[in-house]
């Protein structure tokens, strides 16, 4: 298994990034064998799509890797690094951009969102960002990745361009990679709107619960989340009507490890009022340690900067074997 995955330095990370995709690496990481290998980093180099105060970047870059650690990442068993550092990303979304075709980046949902109405003003990174983010998978011949399901449209694409590049040169160099999203991983919704996604990009902070929140915002927003007046039921098809409150019954299930049907069975015909507490001191318990060790680690930079300088270092190694193949597949000198 070659696990890769990559997460962007922009904005706060909050409680759907840690259990849509953070908690997964860890899990992941957990269950390497020693046969195994994982690359994890941080994505400067998309990060840059989008206009970024070069004042903020690297301390945000450093910030998301103390996350990163402090949620449970081991730089000692996995790659850890921040993209730009390593070059052959860069060189490998070249080669790649002349595989993959115009009419498949036109296709993808998530330029589309992100551009938003002012398209041709967009920049031509963002419109081959799914390009780069292929070469980011392919360099190190990644067979599972871990993401969230809106990702899973740039999965597709990459196995796409992985399939045509074989093809054209007739090399079987580039392996499919699979991406991976555990069954139990929730969508975590908007505290404020159950139809929205708890999003670092919406402008209200009581809708999502930062990382970085301290014990009494965690329970000032659970408090204050939106609910409905109906207690709480005892089948899941009953929360099919009612996303606010499947939200943090599916919160409570994924930091409590059990079945949505188990955490109903316990709370069923009880109120809201019971329940938050409950929820806000799950929440606080679990999230509590992973901010003490992210303060400790900041505080001590040339930790997290060491361990990326590492983590670094063991990427290259091996993006330096398959672009080496790819520069002889396309029949560059030297
Ligand atoms: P945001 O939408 O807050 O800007 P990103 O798009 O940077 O977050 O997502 C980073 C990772 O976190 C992705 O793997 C994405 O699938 C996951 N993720 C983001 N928001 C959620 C959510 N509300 N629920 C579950 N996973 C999420
Ligand atoms: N596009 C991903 C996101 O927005 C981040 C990312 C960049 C990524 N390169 C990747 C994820 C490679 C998995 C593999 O969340």
């Amino acid at each position: 298994m070659i696990i890769v995955s990559g997460i962007q330095p922009t904005g706060n990370p909050h409680l759907g990034n840690y259990l849509g995709a953070i908690r997964n690496w860890v899990l992941m990481q957990d269950a390497l064998s020693a046969a195994d290998q994982a690359f994890y980093f941080i994505a400067d180099m998309h990060a840059i799509t989008l206009w970024q105060d070069p004042r903020a970047l690297g301390q945000a870059t450093r910030e998301i890797a103390a996350t990163l650690m402090a949620a449970g990442v081991d730089p000692e068993r996995v790659a850890l690094f921040n993209q730009s550092r390593v070059r052959e990303h860069a060189e490998l979304a070249w080669i790649l951009g002349c595989t993959a075709r115009i009419g498949w980046l036109s296709r993808m949902t998530q330029f589309k969102e992100k551009s938003g109405k002012d398209r041709e003003g967009a920049s031509v990174g963002l419109y081959t960002y799914p390009v780069l983010q292929a070469a980011d998978i392919l360099l190190y011949k990644a067979t599972h990745v871990p993401v969230g399901d809106d990702q899973k449209q740039h999965l597709e694409l990459t196995r796409d361009i992985a399939t045509k590049f074989n093809t054209d040169y007739a090399r079987d160099l580039f392996v499919l990679p699979e991406p991976t999203i555990p069954p139990e991983t929730p969508r975590v919704r908007s505290l404020r709107d159950g139809s929205a996604k708890m999003s670092k990009s919406d402008p209200s902070d009581m809708s999502r619960i930062n990382l970085t929140d301290t014990v009494d915002d965690i329970r000032q927003k659970i408090k204050k989340a939106k609910t409905d007046p109906e207690p709480i039921p005892a089948a899941v098809a009953d929360l099919a009507h009612r996303p606010e409150a499947r939200n943090l019954i599916e919160i409570y299930a994924t930091f409590a490890g059990k079945a949505t049907v188990d955490v109903l069975a316990e709370f069923a015909g009880e109120g809201f009022g019971k329940f938050k507490p409950a929820l806000a001191e799950l929440i606080v318990e679990q999230l509590a340690p992973i901010n003490e060790r992210f303060r400790t680690l900041l505080a001590a930079p040339e930790q997290i900067d060491g361990a990326l300088n590492r983590g670094a270092d063991a990427a290259r190694t091996r993006a330096r074997e398959t672009i080496a193949e790819v520069r002889d597949t396309v029949g560059f000198l030297g």
